[in-house]
């Protein structure tokens, strides 16, 4: 009787045994077989950017009109800053060439808020980190006679667009 309830045992312990095994060997090729489609999923996504390019560098100011002479007017949101003098309207980023980061206006220029550097109204350095000036940008105007500032296009400083009105 012992020797009988040893081997019913002994199988039931090599059955145990056999669909451990089996659950492995197919968690391993189900496991190969996920890579491989997500692999093959990657690759077919490659081609199509998941970032859609800037469609344009140009942005709209606005009209002529809302920059009397004078003024400045701060558009972090566009990140320029327009000044408005006798001469013209001119438009110098707000991105700081250190780490750019959106300068803000004090009282005697632009100051970053990420690393400090200061500058001056004109957009000059004063104190680092920042290695050079704020770009001053290129000013045009739109056929309907919105005024445009493009950040690709940089022009030297105290550049200012006379806007026909
Ligand atoms: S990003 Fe402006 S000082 Fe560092």
């Amino acid at each position: 009787m012992s020797d009988e309830l040893e081997r019913v045992e002994s199988e039931r312990a090599e059955l145990a045994e056999i669909s451990r095994y089996d659950f492995l060997g197919i968690a391993g090729v189900a496991s190969a077989v996920a890579a491989m489609a997500f692999s093959v999923i990657g690759m077919l996504r490659l081609p199509k950017p998941r970032v859609l390019p800037d469609v344009s560098s140009t942005v709209r100011l606005g009209k002529p009109a809302e920059f009397p002479p004078g003024t400045t007017a701060m558009r972090p949101h566009q990140k320029v800053c327009v000044i408005s003098t006798d001469e013209g309207i001119s438009a110098v980023s707000l991105v700081c060439t250190h780490l750019g980061c959106i300068v803000k206006l004090t009282e005697s220029g632009f100051e970053c808020p990420c690393h400090g550097s200061k500058f001056d109204d004109k957009g000059e350095v004063l104190a680092g980190p920042a290695p050079r000036a704020l770009r001053w940008l290129a000013v045009s105007q739109a056929p309907d006679g919105t005024l445009l500032a493009d950040r690709a296009k940089e022009t030297a400083p105290d550049t200012s667009y006379k806007a026909s009105t």
